[in-house]
């Protein structure tokens, strides 16, 4: 089985194995229950943001390297059989694949799957937003970096983006996504002096707000060590417009821990994958847009599923056995690749 492991980079040690269940529901060798996948469709994208991709874009994958959506469909059916729930299609930038409501249909289709969710630069959304919504998307979470357009533009590297982005905001409440999850990585010097600002907002409007501290990848190594802001200060700098208590925040429960101000229809979340591991909780595994199954976001861990699926093999036994190698944790370090296994960006594996 070890033949199946394809390092991205780095050595690997030798992948140490734990006992899972041989059937049924997925769980891990450390007894967490796996029913969350996150699909990356694509890992092209149209914008260059700062702490993701280099300005002239990464070595894209080939166009037969990537899997279908009925391929996609099919492993996620696959899945589903072993108590997969829940689906959260990503990127790169998702809405930049040609149809993507089509692969939404195709996956509200499959027996066991009741929540799909969407993460997108909203870029895309004034043209698609509606008709996601008719295909079947329960649920969006919006990067959004700053509210001022000027800065939209320079964190994503494509200036005239802002304007995209806003309407995009628009369309996607008017088509009904309501609640917004507005994810908003924060950065010393670029973005930090808005966290009041985005907080005010969830007193006025239904918007999970949530910061997340930037995570170091090969491509943002500058950002990532010189410009991190813990959910330390980020809190503090929240708390200081008014009291804060913890709440149980919006559905959809991933690593954030939230709060509220009193009466706010909003809530503010902190992402803390540097200074407060969260791992611990983990209910996830991630199918890359080249239809690897990764473990965990970080390490160099995959088992490729697409050439056993294009073969006709059992996909099963791939499964539990990246099921079995699952770590325990990442080993990010702040402000080295260290822990990275060699992703160049996030965009690579889907955020
Ligand atoms: N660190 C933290 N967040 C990141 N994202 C992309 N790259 C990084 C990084 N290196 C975020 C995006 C998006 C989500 C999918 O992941 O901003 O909101
Ligand atoms: Fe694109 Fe998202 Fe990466 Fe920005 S963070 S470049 S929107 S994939």
């Amino acid at each position: 089985m070890s033949g199946r492991l394809v390092q991205i980079g780095g050595i690997s040690p030798v992948v140490p194995e734990r006992p899972v269940p041989e059937s049924g529901d997925m769980h891990d060798g450390f007894g967490r229950r796996i029913e969350y996948l996150r699909i990356s469709v694509t890992d092209k994208c149209n914008l260059r943001c700062v702490y993701c991709m280099p300005e002239e874009g990464l070595p894209w994958l080939r166009r037969e390297e990537i899997l279908s959506y009925e391929e996609i469909a099919h492993l996620v059916g696959v899945m589903a059989g072993m108590g997969l729930s829940r689906i959260r299609i990503t990127g790169g930038e998702p809405l930049v694949r040609r149809d993507l409501p089509s692969l939404v249909r195709m996956i509200r289709r499959v027996p066991g799957i009741d929540d799909v969710a969407l993460s997108t630069n909203a870029v895309l959304l004034p043209e698609l937003a509606s008709e996601l919504r008719d295909a079947g998307v329960d649920r969006l979470n919006v990067s959004l970096d700053s509210l001022r357009a000027d800065r939209v533009d320079a964190i994503s590297r494509r200036p005239g983006s802002a304007d995209a982005v806003f309407r995009g905001l628009e369309a996607a409440e008017r088509a009904g996504f309501t609640p917004i999850k507005v994810n908003c990585v924060v950065m010393r010097g670029r973005n930090d002096d808005e966290v009041a600002d985005f907080a005010r907002i969830t007193r006025e409007r239904p918007w999970h707000v949530r910061f997340i501290e930037v995570m170091p990848t090969g491509e943002n190594l500058g950002v990532s060590r010189d410009e991190f802001v813990s959910s330390d200060e980020i809190l503090a700098a929240v708390g200081a417009i008014g009291e804060l208590r913890p709440v149980a925040g919006p559905p959809g429960n991933g690593p954030a821990r939230y709060f509220a101000f009193d009466g706010a229809p909003g809530t503010v979340g902190v992402i803390t994958p540097m200074s407060h591991n969260y791992c611990g909780t983990c209910n996830r595994m991630r199918l890359t847009a080249d239809g690897q199954l990764r473990p965990c976001l970080f390490g160099d861990l995959q088992t490729d599923l697409r050439g056993p699926l294009r073969r006709g093999e059992a996909i099963e036994p791939l499964i539990r056995q990246t099921l079995r190698i699952k770590p325990e944790r990442h080993w990010l370090v702040q402000g080295s690749d260290a822990g990275s296994g060699g992703l160049a960006a996030l965009s690579q594996v889907g955020g």
